[in-house]
């Protein structure tokens, strides 16, 4: 699998604490079935981390990954606070953009115009939103649609493992069941923080996804389209914060 959302970065925010609890974290995930990891430290008021700081964090990392031999890929973006999504800069924004995408995080009391408020704001520098567990919020169990529109207009929908295997309690997870049935959903990943949100949720939430929905679509959520978004990461090294060129 690979894992589009995960605080893997040591000593960030509150994924794990020390560069060995990010080893042992880092083969959890490989444990769990994932080969491949997006590290999306949180970028908000309470950990406002400077881009390049998290950027030298995944170098450190590497370098322990390598000493350690565990054999996880890893690359770097951020979460993004929905008080940041509409407050940072543009550019404080897609410095942290793993291609054209900026992962955006979605809270239980988030309102739903808040979702075409990102898209409209991103897409003055070309980019779009993947929204990060909006099976949390109220506002979307009331009007699933607003996921309609988002994805028509580009901007990815990622659930994520603890709130598909009921840690985060029954009415998330419902929500979250209820995104994946309705085939409202780009992407699944682990949200991993260490020992107190385990890689393990993401293995045990591709098993039930597989009795629900079928292995062709865990291969598609957690596999194929993932990685297709990685991929863009490495690709587009040239992007630069410009007004999007019209297309006529
Ligand atoms: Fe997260």
């Amino acid at each position: 699998m690979v894992d589009t959302h995960c605080h893997l970065l040591p000593g960030l925010d509150d994924g794990p604490r020390t560069t060995g609890q990010a080893v042992d974290l880092a083969r959890e995930l490989l444990q769990a079935g994932v080969r491949s990891v997006l590290c999306t430290p949180h970028y908000s008021r309470q950990w406002a981390t400077p881009h390049p700081v998290a950027v030298a964090a995944h170098a450190k990392l590497r370098g322990a990954l390598e000493g350690a031999r565990v054999d996880l890929e890893t690359s770097v973006a951020a979460e993004v606070s929905t008080a940041f999504a509409v407050t940072a800069s543009l550019e404080d924004l897609a410095e942290r953009r793993v291609g054209r995408y900026v992962v955006v995080e979605i809270y239980a009391d988030t309102p739903a115009p808040f979702f075409a408020t990102v898209i409209d704001r991103l897409a003055e520098v070309d980019l779009l939103p993947v929204f990060a567990h909006p099976e949390l919020a109220r506002s979307i169990e009331r009007r699933p649609e607003v996921v309609d529109d988002a994805r028509a207009r580009g901007a990815l929908i990622q659930v994520l493992a603890p709130g598909i295997v009921g840690f985060w309690g029954p009415a998330v997870a419902a929500h979250a069941w209820d995104l994946l049935e309705a085939d409202r959903v780009d992407l699944v990943a682990s949200d991993a923080h260490g020992p107190r949100r385990p890689a393990r949720h993401l293995a045990r939430a591709a098993e039930m996804m597989a009795q629900r929905i079928g292995p062709a679509a865990v291969e598609d959520l957690t596999e194929t389209r993932p990685a297709a978004l990685i991929r863009s990461l490495s690709r587009d090294d040239s992007y630069v914060v410009a007004p999007p060129t019209s297309s006529s």
